[in-house]
């Protein structure tokens, strides 16, 4: 019963995209615009004839002018002339429906095509990314960078494609006209465009700093919602609103300074329109004064010259309107790139659900060690040495932060240590794809992790085909069945965000399931069954006994009866292996575990 069906395969759009977030908005366009080259092509096409075809007209109207002007009647080429004029407008109406319709069946796909490569190469990066990044900030971004791309083209197919065609025909025909306007034009053409540019690239800048402080701002709203229950419970909410309208003081400041640029940057734009048009103006009625133009010609000048001077406008307008969504777009970008993880793990994202075949599990650690990427100088493991046979089950107890989820972490890849080596089943962790390790894992994290979607559909998340009858035995199993069974919708019952509308303990169950479920041969548990009561605990434990015969596995936990039974016990303290052996051994022993035991026995920790 898989979770989705089978994809159409003429959707499967983004099979070969890209793994990477691109690092600038240049290479997204390149990436994600290289399926649609061709719509990109015929929209460019059908405008360009549409707006061709739209600046001919003038030119018509011109020879209508001078026509009458020669033999004041209504003549045959008269007559030619205005059903050419005819033609050329609604043949330019209709090339642009066409063209709007070669747009539209494309762009609303490639809007998504950014949304889901985005998705999918910021789903790749590395743990260490993640818990480096604001989740409201990412989703800004990759929302921003869809939104902007779809403005980006709007702005391209809309107000600058037809208008820069436009100009480009206008300087074509100012030289029918006279070739010193039109140079006059070019000459003004390339200045406006110039300055444009070179002020737009600043412009685009200001704009990035703006969307900097906007993603700040969205980061915060989703911080605070998600700690709403810490909000409402310390009566913060003024103070959670007085620090987003502090965020939002940087908002409207980057905004203004920003604004500002581009005011500057207008005024000049439109005052240099008038001084060329009064320029163009002045020489052509001189040239007519001269005799050297007929008067078809000078109101041909008047009309394209005031044409490209509000078209230029536009035009200028709309590359600034590029420039701002460069800028928000190369923020976005900017913010969602980060370390990937190791490349290996790219390639067989799809492999990645499955559990491995390989059955027996063996993992040596030889003289680890480990720092936090950004605290490098403080261990967090030091010279850890650990061999854990096939079928070995583990126990690790330590004070906290002694490192023990820390080592777990190590285990899943989610991290490479950085001295030593993890050899799992004779291979080298850091030498591996970090999928090779998971296939081999069922872990249960000492946070649950758990989704705003059905019971059924967090269960199933553990293997995504697993049989009805399969999800029902590992609810059991993991003692859930009962209160499951309770609750209003049963299996599709919506849990709420990280399953807010659960007990602690009932998330730790519906996570230990999963475990259940997913079926591999080696079994992680960190503190997996903190939260429950003695008696589920003893429950579950029982279950997960029988779950572990026949596999390997890693027990974290702070209640030592959980450790009991197994194999060999681990004690750490401050990233280092202090004691090792089993239960007995350990009281023998009469160090920190008998210590331990004898508290938690004298029921200082109820065991
Ligand atoms: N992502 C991280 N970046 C930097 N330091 C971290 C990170 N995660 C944990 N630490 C630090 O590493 C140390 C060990 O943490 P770890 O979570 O491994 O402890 P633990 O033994 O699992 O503790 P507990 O029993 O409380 O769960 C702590 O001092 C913690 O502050
Ligand atoms: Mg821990």
């Amino acid at each position: 019963m898989p979770l989705l069906e089978d994809q159409d395969p003429s959707l499967s759009l983004y099979a070969d995209m890209m793994q990477q977030v691109p690092r600038t908005a240049k290479e997204l366009f390149i990436e994600v615009g290289k399926p649609y080259r061709k719509k990109f092509f015929l929209f460019f096409l059908l405008g360009g004839i549409g707006s061709f075809f739209w600046m001919t007209t003038p030119y018509v109207v011109a020879k209508i002018i001078d026509a009458l002007t020669e033999t004041p009647s209504i003549t045959n080429i008269v007559v030619w002339l205005l059903v050419l004029f005819v033609f050329l407008r609604f043949a330019e109406e209709t090339l642009w429906r066409a063209a709007e319709y070669v747009a539209r069946s494309f762009v609303p796909e490639l809007v998504e095509d950014v949304r889901m490569s985005l998705f999918r190469s910021t789903l790749a990066k590395s743990h260490y990314y993640f818990v480096n990044s604001s989740s409201g900030q990412l989703g800004h971004w990759i929302n921003q960078a869809s939104a902007t791309t779809k403005n980006f083209i709007s702005t391209v197919f809309w107000n600058m494609w037809g208008m820069a065609f436009k100009l480009v025909v206008a300087a074509g025909f100012l030289f029918t006209v006279h070739w010193a306007l039109a140079l006059l034009f070019i000459v003004w053409l390339i200045l406006l465009f110039v300055f444009t540019v070179k002020r737009g690239r600043t412009f685009s800048e200001l704009i990035a700093d703006w969307g900097e402080e906007k993603s700040k701002g969205a980061g915060q709203v989703v911080d605070a919602m998600s700690n709403h229950l810490a909000v409402r419970s310390f009566t913060t909410k003024s103070y959670e609103e007085k620090l987003l309208a502090a965020q939002q003081r940087n908002i409207v400041r980057s905004r203004k300074i920003s604004w500002r640029h581009n005011l500057i940057t207008n005024a000049a734009k439109g005052q240099s329109a008038n001084v060329a048009g009064l320029l163009g103006l002045v020489f052509a009625v001189w040239l007519y004064a001269e005799g050297q133009i007929t008067i078809g010609e000078l109101v041909l000048f008047i009309a394209y010259f005031d044409a490209a001077s509000v078209g230029l406008w536009k035009l200028s307008w709309a590359i600034n309107e590029l420039y701002m969504d460069y800028g928000m777009l190369n923020n976005a970008l900017e913010g969602l790139h980060g370390a990937d993880e190791r490349q290996a793990s790219l390639q067989n994202a799809s492999s990645q659900s499955e559990v491995a075949s390989d059955r027996s599990v063996t993992v040596v650690l030889n003289n680890v060690g480990f720092a936090y990427p950004d605290q490098p100088e403080s261990k967090i493991l030091s010279s850890f040495d650990l061999k854990i046979e096939p079928k070995q089950k583990v126990g690790v107890v330590g004070g906290s932060g002694a490192g023990k989820s820390t080592l777990v972490a190590l285990l899943l890849a989610f991290y490479d240590a950085t001295e030593g080596e993890i050899l799992v089943n004779g291979q080298t962790l850091q030498e591996q794809d970090p999928s090779f390790m998971r296939s081999l894992a069922s872990y249960v994290p000492q946070e649950t992790n758990l989704f705003n979607r059905t019971i059924k559909e967090n269960v199933l998340y553990a293997k995504l085909d697993a049989t009805n009858a399969q999800i029902t035995r590992a609810l059991e199993l993991a003692e859930a069945s009962d209160f499951v069974a309770a609750l209003p919708k049963g299996i599709d019952t919506l849990i709420g965000e990280r399953g807010v509308k659960l007990s602690g303990g009932q998330r730790q169950r519906i996570a230990i399931a999963r475990a259940i479920l997913r079926d591999a041969p080696l079994l992680i548990l960190d503190e997996a069954t903190s939260a429950l009561d003695s008696v589920s605990e003893q429950a579950i434990q029982k279950a997960l006994h029988t779950l572990m015969q026949d596999r390997t596995a890693v027990v974290v936990a702070h209640r030592l009866s959980t450790l009991k039974h197994l194999d060999k016990i681990i004690v750490m303290d401050q990233g280092r292996v202090v004691e090792c052996g089993n239960h007995n051994e350990l009281l023998v022993l009469d160090g920190n575990y008998a210590d331990l035991w004898k508290r938690q026995k004298d029921g200082f920790l109820a065991a």
